[in-house]
């Protein structure tokens, strides 16, 4: 069985394609390079020995996507990363968020529901539960309405799945994600952020390496410890394997749900201070930064109840918050060359 990846040139989708190609999977990467380089294939190859097949695709043509599907008629699992994700772009151009984060998801599903038995796993974010009233956050917290058009994508994204599943035999597992981070220790690949990063760990490595002159810390009088908002820094190669788990979940028949849903997080949190402090250890180097207003729309605090992904997806997050930002380090030098 071939695997499809969309974006799977993209920052959690190349760590993903790396670690379904140590699993033995045969994968197919479509990505139209919006938002990602095509030297990632040699990344990946360095890596696992072998060249994934790529398409480069605009995935909103409907037209290319059902080309796709019969080109590639032997797939019927998907990993679905390809969809936009910057918050604030989201609320300048809302349909661009809907055509590329649900247009797509549509049309991917159109085909798969051709299928007697396909599989799906989606690219879910803790976004959906908004500022939750207990830490740390169990699956079946509430979904809050969504801040932004980027949110809601998501949210409507999870909601489109269940609807589908449902009366096709297409199986789902919506992984929602917590902050991911870090990159493959190897450097071969790593995060790759157009113009100014608006996360936080590519805008601490851009600022050590002198690309960036001051870190902006968003905040000090939230209620938390330090001040500084706190969330649940998971591992990107971790993250990646937990598709990988997923995938195999479904393609085994060992879901008790034709929709399940996971979060995936360390379940531990950490203030943007630690992980300054946690940077400035990892790499040796002092980090400019400057407490400014919050930025609107965060939330105070936010991370994973990881027991439901340990017991039932038998997933666990391996590697540590030094981990995570050593190797972002490590591959930020070597994407400068220094
Ligand atoms: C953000 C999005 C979230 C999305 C995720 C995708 C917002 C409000 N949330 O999550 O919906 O799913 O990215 O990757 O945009 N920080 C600074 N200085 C910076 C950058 C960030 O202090 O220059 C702080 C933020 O206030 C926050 C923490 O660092 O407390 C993490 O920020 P970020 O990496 O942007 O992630 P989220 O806001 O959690």
């Amino acid at each position: 069985m071939k695997i499809l990846v969309t974006g799977g040139l993209g920052f959690i989708g190349s760590h993903t394609v790396v670690e379904l190609q140590n699993e033995g999977f045969d994968v197919v990467i479509a990505d139209d390079l919006s938002n990602s380089s095509i030297n990632v294939l040699d990344g990946i190859t360095a890596i696992t020995g072998k060249k994934p097949e790529f398409e480069q695709i605009d995935l909103r043509d409907k037209k290319a996507v059902q080309d796709f599907f019969k080109k590639h008629d032997n797939v019927s699992g998907v990993i679905h990363f390809a969809a936009s994700k910057a918050v604030g772009e989201s609320v300048e151009n809302p349909l661009l968020y809907y055509e590329n984060n649900i247009g797509v998801l549509v049309y991917l599903l159109q085909e798969l529901q051709k299928k007697e038995e396909s599989y799906f796993i989606f690219s879910s974010s803790c976004t959906v539960y908004g500022q939750a009233e207990k830490m740390p956050i169990t699956e079946d917290a509430p979904v809050q309405a969504a801040m932004s058009p980027y949110g809601n994508t998501k949210q409507i994204g999870e909601e489109i799945i269940r609807d589908t599943a449902g009366v096709t035999g297409i199986n789902a597992i919506l992984l929602r994600y917590f902050n991911p981070v870090g990159a493959h220790a190897s450097a071969h690949i790593g995060e790759l952020p157009i113009g100014v990063p608006q996360n936080l760990v590519p805008f601490i490595t851009q600022t050590a390496i002198g690309l960036r002159e001051q870190l902006s810390v968003f905040g000090d009088d939230y209620p938390t410890p330090d001040g500084t908002c706190i969330r649940d820094y998971i591992h990107v190669v971790d993250l990646a394997k937990a598709h990988v788990t997923a995938l195999k979940r479904l393609i085994e028949k060992k879901n008790k749900e034709k929709v399940e849903v996971f979060n995936l997080g360390t379940g531990k949190g950490n203030s943007v201070l630690e992980v300054i402090n946690t940077f400035e250890k990892v790499s040796g180097k002092k980090l400019n930064y400057k407490i400014v207003d919050r930025r609107a729309g965060d939330i105070t605090e936010a991370y994973a109840d990881t027991r439901k992904a340990n017991d039932v997806l038998g997933w666990k997050a391996e590697l540590a918050l030094d981990d995570a930002l050593s190797s972002a380090w490590k591959w930020e030098q070597k994407i400068r060359n220094k």
